[in-house]
């Protein structure tokens, strides 16, 4: 962009040169045939040349002092970030940052830090806790993914599950899940019009895969090839049993018939989306000792202004019994501009349609070393391309975490204390948060022996700043010790998250 713009520049500038030379008067002195002749062409050719070299000459240095300018100006804004990356690695607070980050009008110069992967297997040396230096690993760049061993130590991680056992742990997800009929009448799309959109090969028949590539999740309830044909057999839509459903055929597929006959005959916990237990857990003022500590250790990971950390989600913990799992998913939706965060959804001030929990960052802790299984699987980790059409391919759904984690680009062993950490959100390039990262996709592979522990820390950042800026701004108004039992207002808001 800047190279075209300057040879434009410099094109323009040539021919302005070569026109606008000035004619040479002729010569009055009484030069030799010789000189007369090549001395006024010499002295032409050599004006006009110096008025060229000088344009360029000129064109040039314009060009690199934009260039010196563009180049300080960029790295002026990195610079904004570094004292607060910097700060994190040596193990030192973020006061060093210029401006506090609570108040809304610094949040414009702030430019978030993202760690830098370089190549998968590279290992940086990161400060996190005094006296002891943590190595970190990139394992892979799409998406933007380390490991870091030994993140949590042994008596930290059985302090997090007791607490978690104390405050008690509820099922992930619950067995029947409502409000899917209603999306289906706001949808407003008559049966020939879905048929024509999953219809992905306009083949006039819908495959198996075209099915579950848009509905993989009903009612809570994880498809297989196998449930659909049993669903198919069950209400008698295939006649034929080929597996491939006509128009005809789809339209004895309603909403109502699925639902019917997906209570009916009953779900086992195996077949939802996610099998497992969770809790949260409050990491602010009050909380105790252990968890304030890893939140504080997570902030100087992230190298990011601990105001964010400070506003994010509580701690999740989850425990996945033997055969648990929680098949392929985003942590964190697509961001459109009629899309509202949860977090700052209170301070935005306007009703949007979509919501999602808009997190920036995942870091993810084992808590125990599991004795099969458990891997956290990224299915297409980087792949040179994603495609959600490619996720099923000749009946293997690589999101289906039960049976083909073995099939994942990536998996990551639950070894206890290693804490992996990764971002769900590309960079807009502009040091704030862009667009959702389709690589980040994962899942908990099944359990086949034992119980796996974990906890996630989710970083909450709104990508569009202005709104983060005037939530931040609001949460920063609030009284901080108004409760008598210590917790602060804006504490109240999340344990609601
Ligand atoms: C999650 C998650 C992966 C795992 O809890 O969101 O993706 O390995 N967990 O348990
Ligand atoms: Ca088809
Ligand atoms: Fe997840």
């Amino acid at each position: 962009m800047t190279d075209k713009q300057g040879s434009a520049e410099a094109e323009d500038a040539t021919t302005t040169a070569s026109t606008s030379a000035p004619p040479r008067p002729p010569s009055s002195s009484s030069n030799s045939n010789s000189e007369r002749l090549l001395g006024p062409k010499s002295s032409v050719c050599s004006r006009s040349y110096f008025v060229v070299v000088m344009v360029f000459f000129h064109v040039y240095i314009v060009n690199v002092i934009a260039l010196l300018l563009y180049v300080h100006y960029s790295s002026g804004q990195e610079d904004a970030s570094r004292p607060g990356r910097d700060a994190a690695r040596s193990g030192e607070q973020h006061a060093q940052s210029p401006r506090p980050p609570s108040t809304a009008p610094s949040l414009r110069d702030i430019s978030l830090p993202r760690m830098e992967g370089i190549r998968v297997g590279h290992v940086q040396k990161v400060s996190l806790v005094p006296n002891k230096v943590h190595e970190m690993t990139t394992l892979s760049l799409k998406p933007l993914l380390f490991e870091i061993p030994g993140f949590l130590s042994e008596d930290e991680c059985r302090v997090v599950m007791q607490l978690a056992q104390l405050k008690g742990l509820m099922e992930s997800q619950l067995m029947v899940q409502d409000g899917q009929e209603e999306l289906a009448k706001e949808l407003n799309l008559s049966p020939e019009e879905i048929f024509n959109l999953l219809d992905i090969n306009q083949d006039g028949q819908l495959q198996l895969h075209e099915i579950l590539t848009h509905s993989r999740v009903r009612d809570g309830i994880w498809l297989t090839p196998e449930n659909l044909q049993e669903i198919y057999a069950g209400l008698k839509v295939d006649k034929d049993g080929n597996g491939l459903l006509s128009l005809e055929e789809f339209r004895l597929l309603s909403a109502d018939a699925f639902q019917r006959f997906l209570l009916q005959r009953g779900v086992k916990r195996s077949q939802l989306v996610r099998n497992s237990r969770h809790t949260w857990l409050y990491q602010g003022r009050g909380a105790h000792q252990v968890l304030q500590e890893i939140k504080k250790r997570v902030t100087r990971l992230t190298g990011l202004p601990s105001t964010f950390v400070d506003l994010s989600e509580p701690l999740q913990v989850v425990r996945y019994e033997e055969g648990g799992h929680y098949h392929a998913h985003h942590d964190s939706g697509p961001v459109y501009p009629e899309t509202a965060c949860t977090h700052t959804r209170l301070a935005a001030n306007a009703s949007t349609p979509f919501e999602t929990s808009c997190r920036y960052i995942t870091v993810l802790f084992y808590l125990n070393s599991v004795d099969g299984g458990g891997e956290t699987a990224f299915p297409v980790a980087d792949n040179r391309t994603f495609d959600e059409v490619s996720l099923i391919q000749n009946g293997i759904d690589l999101m289906d975490t039960r049976r083909n984690c073995d099939k994942s680009n990536l998996r990551v062993k639950p070894t206890k204390g290693k804490a992996v950490f990764w971002y769900n959100y590309l960079s807009d390039g502009r040091g704030w948060v862009g667009e959702q990262d389709e690589y980040a996709l994962h899942g908990g592979c099944m359990v086949t022996r034992g119980t796996k522990w974990v906890a996630n820390k989710w970083i909450n950042i709104d990508p569009d700043y202005q709104r983060q800026a005037r939530y931040q701004q609001l949460v920063s108004q609030q009284p901080e010790d108004e409760d008598d039992d210590g917790l602060t207002s804006h504490s109240d808001i999340h344990e609601e998250l």
